[in-house]
């Protein structure tokens, strides 16, 4: 059998055939050949109509012989039955084309009763660090005829050990999680290597002895819109449909938004750009979104391990196309025997907010502008909700960090009857997320924020009075409460030496911690300054920080985020000016107070090393100081995650900060407002621990920390006895109960 390209039309008023079958024979006298084609029908659109004629024969091809239309259109199994040598000729004639058409989802039967309740079988790509959060949704989609596959990118240490605490939790064995360097992937954000995440995960899936009927595809941040029965329902009416959805605008505009018509390679956990490419003749292009409900039947087809050629060769493609799960299946969809299958939903409601989630946030990793959804918050709720009659599933973002209220909001609408069991449940309207975990080898944490977090426990210790030469960092958590950011908590364990019986024991402890806000306004300013504050990974997209830890070290990038009352009088000129550790003035920007721009954020421009210490921040506006704040710009006590030695930490934490962009006219026009301010025991201060950097590098830290970060309560992790409450009774601690994540007695 050989393969045989009938061509290729370009515009979609004419056909292609993507392969047919090219037999040849050899007849009785050799060396006459005869040819037989197979059409196969499935490779043409859907709604083609088409005659074909084929001539065979040992004539030229103007004398050949017609052949009945049936012999041409034979399957390519079983014998052939025209043998014949010489030439063969196949005219097709298109006799007409209906346009592709979408179909509608069916909402109802008159066989509702008998309908088998479809299966689905959950593809839960996660990231990041949200891991309750990742079980509250697992626990509310959870049902036992279900299956859930869970891939964690392969560079997620701490979310991948959770989920496998899941799998293990749950006995019915229809929880799995992917495991193994062939089935883990690290899926960038738009990579190619989402599209092979999805393809292998869907070909493990398939081969689970748990039957399933869709394959839906969801991530950390979706959540249901409707409960588990109404799904269930909805995909047991349009089993065998498959539901994408499409981009909806002209299709040129979409490829070239999308950049498909770029080839991209992706390499080291990034996409690179390397040129233009032209896009398959014939094929038509389609795409939208990445979430999907795909048919059992659809999915044995697309992830084949074996592909058919219209597969392997879109495979090719995509392999080099930026955010390829966003077109890979629509493509294949559109142009395939499954065309006719194609639903143009997707089930979900997605916060686009363009505005906010288009800032080219993804450059650095796909190299191109892409955009992201927002998070929904509890101001939502109503758009939600007004999707009640919609064949709507999913919605998605939800973070627990950004607003736990909606989440809390809609499972209570979904589930009414569970409503006074978890409400009332202790820990409901608390949530913790993990910002570090000591098994964690990747990805890298953050060396301020480990810094700061060690230099905690060690003073937590120390609060106690246990004097310990081995402190040990657990983990470090966020801790909300009322959808409020509360603190930090250090969860940490010491050697202490008992010298009355000269014996060691193991204490653990976790305590809750503040981060102090050192800011304060002039008499007139008061109530007029909403919120300040500096800190790294300002996220424009949701307008907050994500480092929530708050650590910012000599090589951070620090922005100042501000929020005005709508008291203030505007326009009103404002002036920041960032002053170091040593009293020296290293930036000054300027913000105009406008009534739509009272929220807001600068970036200063710094070196890219920064001096260490506590940094000052003076906000004046008509020559008068109206605020100041201060800053920690801690010293490293660890790079790349390991203890610094002695020369590291000298190249690291001194740097001498005398190259500033400031102008001599700057710093006379502020030299007044600086000198009036005392920083000269900060500067000698800093020249004593520069000092100190070789020899008591911790000591040095545990200062600066201690005038930034609160100690507040410190609770009993362990069964040692101390005078203490114990962590799981407190109403604070991470190893308090949540039930809302709890899914111990899920399966
Ligand atoms: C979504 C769509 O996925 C994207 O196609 C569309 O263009 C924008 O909206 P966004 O919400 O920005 O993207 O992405 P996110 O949900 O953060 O990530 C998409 C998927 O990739 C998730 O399943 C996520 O877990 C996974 N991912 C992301 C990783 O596995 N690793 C990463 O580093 C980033």
């Amino acid at each position: 059998d050989k393969p045989v390209s009938l061509g290729c039309f370009k515009d979609d008023k004419t056909l292609r055939i993507l392969s047919g079958y090219y037999h040849v024979f050899k007849g009785n006298n050799s060396p006459e050949r005869c040819a037989f084609l197979c059409l196969q029908s499935g490779y043409l659109y859907a709604g083609t109509e088409y005659s074909v004629e084929c001539f065979c024969g040992m004539e030229k091809p103007s004398q050949l012989k017609r052949l009945p239309d049936s012999s041409c259109n034979m399957k390519c199994s079983g014998n052939p039955k025209y043998s014949c040598g010489g030439y063969l000729t196949i005219n097709i004639f298109w006799t007409g084309i209906q346009r592709f058409k979408a179909q509608e989802a069916r909402n109802t039967s008159i066989d509702i009763e008998n309908e088998k309740p479809a299966r689905i079988a959950y593809l839960l790509t996660v990231n990041g660090r949200a891991s309750r959060q990742v079980k509250r949704l697992i626990s509310i989609l959870y049902h036992p005829s279900h299956l859930f596959y869970i891939h964690v990118d392969a560079r997620q240490d701490y979310l991948y050990r959770d989920m496998l605490e899941v799998e293990k939790s749950c006995k019915s064995n229809n929880i799995k999680v992917a495991r193994g360097e062939n089935l883990r992937h690290a899926s960038i954000w738009g990579g190619a290597s989402l599209l092979t995440t999805l393809l292998k995960s869907a070909q493990q899936m398939l081969t689970h002895h748990h039957h399933w009927d869709f394959l839906v595809n969801l991530s950390e941040s979706d959540f249901p819109i409707k409960n588990n029965a109404q799904l269930t329902q909805f995909l047991s009416l349009n089993k065998g449909m498959n539901f994408v959805k499409s981009h909806g605008r002209e299709v040129q505009r979409f490829i070239t938004k999308q950049g498909l018509d770029k080839t991209f390679v992706e390499c080291e956990t990034r996409m690179w750009r390397t040129g233009d490419r032209k896009l398959p003749d014939g094929i038509q292009i389609d795409g939208g979104s990445d979430w999907v409900a795909l048919s059992r039947e659809f999915v044995e087809y697309v992830a084949n391990p074996i592909p058919d050629a219209l597969v392997t060769d879109l495979l090719k493609v995509f392999k080099y196309t930026l955010l390829p799960a966003e077109s890979f299946f629509h493509t294949v969809l559109r142009n395939s025997r499954f065309c006719n299958t194609y639903i143009d939903n997707n089930l979900h409601v997605t916060n686009w907010k363009r505005k906010l989630g288009c800032k080219c946030q993804y450059k650095a990793v796909v190299d191109w502008c892409g955009c992201s959804p927002n998070d929904f918050k509890l101001e939502d709720f109503s758009r939600i909700r007004n999707t009640v009659d919609r064949n709507l599933f999913f919605a998605r973002k939800f973070e627990s960090v950004i607003d736990q209220r909606i989440i809390d909001r809609v499972e209570e609408w979904l589930y009414p009857e569970k409503l006074n069991k978890t409400v009332s449940a202790k820990g409901y309207d608390a949530y913790w997320q993990s910002l570090y975990h000591t098994a964690d080898l990747s990805p890298l944490t953050d060396d301020a924020q480990l810094t700061v977090s060690n230099s905690l426990a060690r003073l937590i210790f120390r609060k106690l009075n246990i004097d310990s030469k081995d402190v040990h960092l657990l983990e470090t958590t966020a801790y909300f409460k009322q959808n409020q950011f509360v603190g930090i908590l250090i969860l940490a364990e010491a050697i202490i030496q008992q010298k009355s019986i000269q014996q060691e024991y193991m204490k653990q402890v976790e305590s809750l911690i503040y981060l102090r806000h050192n800011f304060s306004t002039s008499r007139e300013w008061l109530g007029k300054v909403q919120s300040l504050s500096v800190n790294t990974d300002y996220d424009q997209k949701e307008k907050t920080f994500r480092n929530l830890m708050g650590s910012i070290g000599p090589y951070s990038h620090p922005v100042l985020s501000y929020e005005f009352d709508t008291g203030i009088t505007t326009p009103q000129n404002l002036s920041i000016l960032w002053v170091d550790p040593y009293g020296q003035l290293a930036d000054v920007n300027y913000v105009q107070l406008e009534e739509m721009t009272l929220t807001g954020y600068v970036k200063p421009q710094f070196n890219e090393h920064l001096v260490v210490g506590t940094w000052h921040l003076l906000l004046v506006a008509d020559s008068l100081l109206v605020a100041k704040m201060n800053f920690l710009v801690t010293p490293l006590g660890y790079w790349k995650n390991k203890k610094m030695d002695a020369a590291k930490a000298k190249e690291v934490n001194n740097a001498s900060g005398d190259n500033y962009h400031i102008t001599e006219e700057m710093n006379t026009k502020w030299s007044h407002l600086l000198s009036s301010i005392n920083f000269h025991e900060r500067t000698i201060d800093i020249t004593r621990d520069d000092i100190k950097i070789n020899s008591n590098l911790d000591q040095w830290i545990d200062k600066l920390v201690h005038e930034h970060y609160k100690i507040d309560k410190i609770c009993n992790a362990d069964d040692t006895i101390l005078n203490l409450q114990n962590c799981i009774n407190t109403y604070w601690s991470s190893l308090s109960p949540d039930s809302k994540a709890d899914i111990n007695n899920l399966c």
